[in-house]
Parts: structure tokens; sequence; C-alpha cells
């Protein structure tokens, strides 16, 4: 293999999978274990917008559309699902025993799709035509996104308000990055034409530098041979470093975070302690969004900056010896292969775990319990019951406000 070419392979391992040192091994499921709750960002997916590349040899799907290689990444993560939990639920979709969740993003709703394809491989009385579709059977699945992509629910207004500093780049550290990097965002901006004092449009050019890696497309001249004084790979790493630069901003930015993923940890939170008691509940899964499932993964105590596509959370429940959880993550490796790992803690948490990384159910209840109720998202959202004669003009501004923001939050 040529330096280059090695060059090449590094680099594209280092732009998929960001997390370097992910185990070779899954952990396996504790013999006590008898719930399993797992959360994911949806998989590899198009740019918002596209660099222009003539003929372009990918993205095919769509903007913001979910890829083949975001497909193989959450059927990895569905079979390596099913390794982990063994018979703890059937093959067979049981009803009573599972349950699954999706934004109503078709990225997340495809991804969900195709892990459970890998989680639930029909059999016996499950198969149905064995001829065309041997492995595959149709599991349900909710749409909820108070839940699970709470930016675009229209009516929860305070979403504008916590966005707002984030999609204008006034928090400190965006204010910060535009004077740094002032110099490398007007080169990007005088070689895509794209507007960089908006950190969103450094964000999908590092989409496209993603999938233009992926799909062995070839990077535009002005990354490959720089006219100012970065090396290639200099200009190819900055990029990369703005990638899902406001979605990292929300999970790290408290009313943002608490916002977006509230309400989907008092579900979680819910669900343990429901499955603690008695319950015929074995696996919940839900598919969501970067900002949404990172900030869920920080409210749980979880130590992680950033997310790859179809990465995130598993908790384990066991009711013996005592009620506890154990904490893990998922991550690509970087496409077909999936590693569940334990997650690292805060040090409050950390310091609870027993020999075999579980901690004392009420003691993480206590901990992670949100400040301020979240169980009540209307109430969080900022919406005061209408009153009769204004519900007709709140029904035109609130149709008015779902079109602008799905304009404004499109891309996340
Ligand atoms: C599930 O697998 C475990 C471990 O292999 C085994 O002990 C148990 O009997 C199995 N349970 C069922 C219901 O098949
Ligand atoms: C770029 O965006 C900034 C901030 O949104 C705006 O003030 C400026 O006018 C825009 N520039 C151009 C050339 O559109
Ligand atoms: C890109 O090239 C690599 C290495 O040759 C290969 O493994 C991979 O499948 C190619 N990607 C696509 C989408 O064809
Ligand atoms: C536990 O289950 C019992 C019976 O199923 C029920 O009466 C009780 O309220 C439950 N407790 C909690 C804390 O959910
Ligand atoms: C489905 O789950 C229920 C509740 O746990 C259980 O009683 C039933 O046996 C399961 N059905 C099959 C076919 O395994
Ligand atoms: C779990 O924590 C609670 C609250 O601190 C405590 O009362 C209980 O004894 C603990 N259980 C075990 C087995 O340590
Ligand atoms: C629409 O958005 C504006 C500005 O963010 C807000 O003041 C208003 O309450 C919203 N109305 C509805 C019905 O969501």
């Amino acid at each position: 293999m040529q330096i280059s070419n090695v060059i090449l392979l590094t680099l594209q391992i280092l732009l998929v999978c960001s997390d370097h040192n992910l185990p070779s091994k899954s952990v396996k499921i504790d013999p006590n274990t008898v719930f399993v709750l797992f959360g994911t960002r949806h998989g590899n997916r198009n740019p918002g917008q596209y660099l222009p590349e003539n003929p372009r040899t990918w993205g095919f799907e769509g903007f913001n559309e979910l890829t083949s290689v975001g497909k193989r990444q959450s059927y990895g993560l569905g079979t390596e699902l099913r390794k982990f939990i063994g018979n703890l639920t059937s093959n067979n979709y049981n009803a009573s025993q599972v349950s699954y969740y999706s934004s109503s993003a078709n990225r997340c709703q495809m991804t969900l799709q195709t892990v459970l394809a890998g989680l639930h491989p029909p059999e016996t009385w499950g198969d149905w035509n064995t001829a065309v579709l041997d492995h595959w059977s149709p599991v349900p699945y909710s749409i909820n996104d108070q839940l699970l992509r709470m930016y675009s629910v229209s009516e929860c207004t305070q979403s504008n308000v916590v966005w707002k500093p984030i999609d204008n780049d006034q928090l400190p550290h965006l204010k910060q990055l535009l004077t740094e990097k002032r110099q490398l965002l007007n080169y990007f901006q005088a070689n895509t034409g794209w507007n960089m004092s908006n950190l969103g449009n450094a964000a999908d050019l590092a989409d496209n530098l993603i999938e233009i890696n992926l799909y062995n497309a070839t990077l535009p001249a002005w990354i490959t041979k720089p006219t100012i004084n970065y090396t290639p790979q200099q200009i190819e790493s900055e990029i990369m470093s703005f990638a899902e630069v406001h979605q990292i901003a929300c999970a790290d930015y408290a009313p943002c975070r608490n916002l977006m993923a509230g309400y989907w940890l008092t579900d979680i939170l819910s669900k343990l302690h429901k499955a603690s008691n008695n319950s015929d509940q074995k696996v919940a899964g839900y598919a969501s969004h970067t900002e949404i499932t990172l900030s869920v993964m920080k409210l749980l105590g979880i130590t992680k900056d950033e997310l790859t596509t179809s990465a995130g959370f598993v908790v384990e429940l066991r009711k013996l010896p005592y009620p506890s959880i154990r904490l893990l993550n998922h991550d690509p490796n970087p496409i077909d292969s999936h590693v569940i790992y334990p997650a690292t803690l805060v040090d409050a948490l950390e310091a609870r775990k027993d020999s075999n990384g579980f901690i004392n159910l009420t003691v993480f209840e206590n901990y992670v319990k949100p400040a301020e109720d979240y169980s009540n998202w209307k109430k969080a959202c900022g919406i005061a019951a209408p009153t009769s004669s204004a519900s007709s003009s709140f029904l035109k501004t609130a149709v008015l406000n779902a079109t602008i923001l799905s304009y404004v939050m499109g891309r996340r």
C-alpha cells in the first residue's frame, strides 16, 4: 500500500469513527439483568446542503436522509444488541415485552427500523416470507417528538428561546470560534460560497467531508491543494472540528440540554422504576438526534463530549441482589460492526459503582432526578393553556411557527 493510501485510509477511519480507542469486544450482559433500555443517534445521513461536485457520486437519498452507510451502522447496532440481550426477549416481536420510540425525522425512523431488523429476525411462527424476506418482519414503534425531537414541537416556544444563542452563535465558546477561526472560515466561505458567519454552515461542510471520504469521492482541490498556510490534513481536521458544533453546544448548555432531553430522562427513570417493581417489559429502545441523545446521556451522568452517527447508550437493570443499573455506551466501529462497552460516569456516580459496574437504583435516581419537573413537558415548554377566544389565532401562529421552525431546525 502506498503511503498516500495509508494516510487516506487513516483519515477515513478517523473521520467516520471519532472515538479512537473503542474496545474490540462488547461486554456481556449481567446474568441478573431483567430489563435493557437503549437510545441511539440516527445512522450516517446526508448533509443539509451539498458542496458542488460534478457529477456527485453519493447523496442520492436527498438532504438529511439516511444513507446506505447509515443503514449498515444501524443494522450493526441491532445485531449487536441481539447478541448482547440473548434470550431476554424472543427474536420474534412480543408486544407485551418490548417498546420502541422514534423522532418523527425520516432518518430516525429508518434507523430504528433497521436496528429492529437486526434485533428481531423472525423465526418459526414469526416467519412469513422465507423466499424473499427470510430475516425480516415488521416491528411497530411510536413516533414521539416531545420525547425525541422537542426542537420541532411547534407549540414548544421555549425551544426557540434556548436555541437562539446557539443558532446565532452567541454562546461564548461559539463566539470565540468565530473570532479565532476567522481566517479559516473566510477561506471556507470563499470556496463554498456559504456564509461562514453561521457555524451551522461550517458543520454542513464537515458533513460533506464525511460523505466524500466514506463514498471514496474526490475532495475539492481547495482542500487537497490549499492556497492558505495549512496542510491538506490540517484543513481536513479543522473542518471536522466543526461537525455537529451547534448540537454539541446544546448538550453543553444547560437550558438547551434540559429542555431537549428532560422529558426523555423522566421517561427513562419511569421505565426503570416500573421494571424494577414488576413488569413484563424486557427491552425499550429510542432513536433520536445528536443534541437530544447526547443531552440525555449527560443527564444520566455519562461523560461524553460528542456522539458519532448510530452511537448512544444502553442501560441494564437488575433486581438481584438489589435493584441496580449499569450504564453502557454503544458505538459503530466504524460501519458494520458495533461495540457495547462500559460508560465513563461523572465522579459522583463512578464512586458508587460496584465490582460489576452496577449502581444502586435509588442512589442513581436521587442523583439524576431533574431539579425541574420535566414530566410536564408543556410547562417546561412555557405553554399556558390557551383561552378559547385566542385559540384560533393561536392555531394560525402555531402553523406559521411550525413552518419557520421546520425551516430553521431542519438540519438537526
Ligand atoms: C436463556 O438463556 C440462559 C442462558 O443461556 C438460560 O439459562 C435460560 O434457561 C434461557 N431461558 C429461556 C427461557 O430459554
Ligand atoms: C452572513 O450572515 C451574517 C449573520 O447571519 C449576516 O449578518 C451577513 O449579512 C451574512 N452575509 C452575507 C454575505 O449574506
Ligand atoms: C471506499 O473504499 C474503501 C477502501 O477501499 C472500501 O472498503 C469501501 O467499501 C468504499 N466505500 C464505498 C461506499 O464504496
Ligand atoms: C409495584 O407493583 C405493585 C403491584 O404490581 C403495585 O401495587 C405498586 O404500586 C408498585 N409500586 C411502584 C413503586 O411502582
Ligand atoms: C410474550 O410475553 C408475555 C409476557 O411476558 C409472555 O407471557 C408470553 O409467553 C410471550 N409470548 C411468547 C410467544 O413468547
Ligand atoms: C440503596 O440505596 C438506598 C438509598 O441510599 C439505601 O436505603 C439502600 O439500603 C441501598 N441498598 C443497598 C443494597 O445498598
Ligand atoms: C410563535 O413564535 C413566537 C416567537 O418565537 C412566540 O412568541 C409565539 O408564542 C409562538 N406562538 C405559538 C402559537 O407557538
